[in-house]
């Protein structure tokens, strides 16, 4: 029987932090405890407090915290003295990996793609991406989307729609045009045919772009997920008109939506693909960009970076992937659990008429304020449970649960966040607001 989670009242001395650490930090605030160990689903603070963890470092840690197989492959690697670093030097770590992506994910889903290693985060992946794109096509323009993230170095900053975000770079974001994204004119207006209709009109000023850059689910940008069908037409927009589908995978891929990549149900194949958050499976530094053999027209370190030969990464992701991922039994257990967390958001949203968004386990919980989604998260956290927000507003409540969440786990959190909602819905804050 697993406990609930005891968290801990106490808030550490902080003073280090305040002396030392840039005002720059974000989640230590809002979560003040001093974290020290972690294992499958749950975090411990140095005060023996637990909390059941429903961000999984934002999608970082999809296999939980320590998963022991995955540690146990460092453990030996790093026993026996297994390389650690090596820039882009061929190991046997790294061939290792690049044979299981081949076997396990690759080929079963008829994919080719070659393989770049670029520094190890995700905003590395689509700034590798962006230049490939501009490079093969000859193009300057990347089309992104209304509330999509990509990362915090200044071209995935330029796809990036947060204005806060987008405020820190100090220099005009340019060579980018947000198109709407699905459903951003309602659930009626087609923006895919919108978009196809300015590119086919000469007048329309729209000049084609180098690539469209798309998250199937916006991870923070409010859990919004395109449909299949707008997915497909994206990807037809793109051919016809000479432009490259990049599909940023960091977020939604590794299983969050239920398969291991998350365009793989719309059926379309993106001529690029980044990676990186869960890919090496313990949290470890790790980004790719994937793409059609035929577009691998860089030069030798054209586009490099120190830290791309992380090996220990190379070693848990190689892990990762065979051990979930060599047949369809983790897919099913996802979408099991994806259809579970459906149910359960569904009725808190039916409860208090607000709606749910996302695919998988990718979802929140739409509370239409950032204020009302604040008081969820800051009342869940002081009774053990880890979530965050995500959207425009920071209005959308968001579950990241492992995926090897076990059942008692989810449905203890999801207890925890069913009573927390209709706390901070309770009728003195809603007449405070008005
Ligand atoms: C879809 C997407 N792309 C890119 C990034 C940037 O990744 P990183 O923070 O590792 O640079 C993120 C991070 O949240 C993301 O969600």
């Amino acid at each position: 029987m697993t406990s609930f989670p005891k968290p801990t009242a106490t808030v550490p001395d902080t003073t280090i932090y305040e002396r030392m650490e840039s005002k720059v930090r974000s989640y230590s605030t809002s979560m003040p405890r001093s974290f020290d160990r972690a294992k499958g689903s749950w975090m411990y603070d140095e005060n023996g407090g637990s909390y059941l963890d429903f961000l999984s470092g934002c999608a970082s840690l999809n296999y939980g915290h320590n998963h022991p197989v995955l540690k146990q492959a460092l453990l030996d690697y790093i026993e026996r003295d297994g390389v650690t670093h090596s820039l882009d030097l061929h190991t046997k770590a790294k061939a290792e990996f690049l044979e299981t992506l081949e076997e396990v994910i690759l080929k079963p889903r008829h994919l080719s793609y070659r393989v770049m290693f670029t520094g190890p985060t995700g905003t590395n992946a689509v700034e590798a991406a962006l230049k490939l794109a501009r490079k093969v096509t000859g193009r300057e323009t990347i089309f992104s989307f209304t509330n999509g993230f990509h990362g915090m170095t200044l071209g995935a900053l330029s796809c990036t729609g947060n204005a806060g975000k987008r405020g820190g770079a100090g220099v005009p974001l340019s060579h980018v045009s947000h198109e709407p994204f699905d459903g951003y004119h309602g659930s009626d207006v087609d923006t895919a045919e919108m978009l196809e209709k300015r590119l086919a009109d000469p007048s329309s000023g729209l000049d084609a772009p180098a690539a469209i850059l798309v998250e199937t689910v916006q991870g923070e940008g409010g859990l919004n997920a395109a449909s299949n069908e707008w997915l497909r037409s994206i990807a037809t927009i793109a051919k016809r008109y000479g432009a490259l589908l990049i599909v940023d995978d960091i977020q939604a891929g590794c299983g969050r939506t239920g398969r291991f990549f998350s365009f793989e149900e719309a059926g379309v194949r993106p001529d690029i693909v980044t990676m990186a958050k869960s890919l090496s499976g313990m949290g470890l530094p790790f980004a790719l960009t994937m793409f059609r053999p035929e577009l691998d027209q860089w030069s030798p370190g054209e586009h490099n970076g120190t830290f791309r030969g992380n090996n220990h990464a190379f070693v848990t992701a190689t892990a990762a992937l065979k051990h979930f991922w060599s047949d369809g039994a983790f897919e099913e257990e996802i979408q099991r659990k994806g259809e579970y967390l459906r149910t359960r958001l569904d009725r808190m949203a039916e409860e208090h008429g607000l709606t749910t968004r996302g695919r998988g386990m990718m979802r929140g919980i739409d509370l239409q304020s950032g204020e009302a989604a604040d008081r969820v998260t800051s009342a869940a956290f002081d009774r053990g449970l880890i979530i965050e927000t995500s959207g425009a507003h920071d209005e959308i409540v968001k579950v990241l649960a492992p995926l090897t969440i076990t059942d008692e786990e989810f449905t203890c959190g999801l207890d925890i966040l069913e009573d927390c909602v209709r706390e901070a819905l309770a009728p003195q804050f809603v007449a405070a607001a008005e």
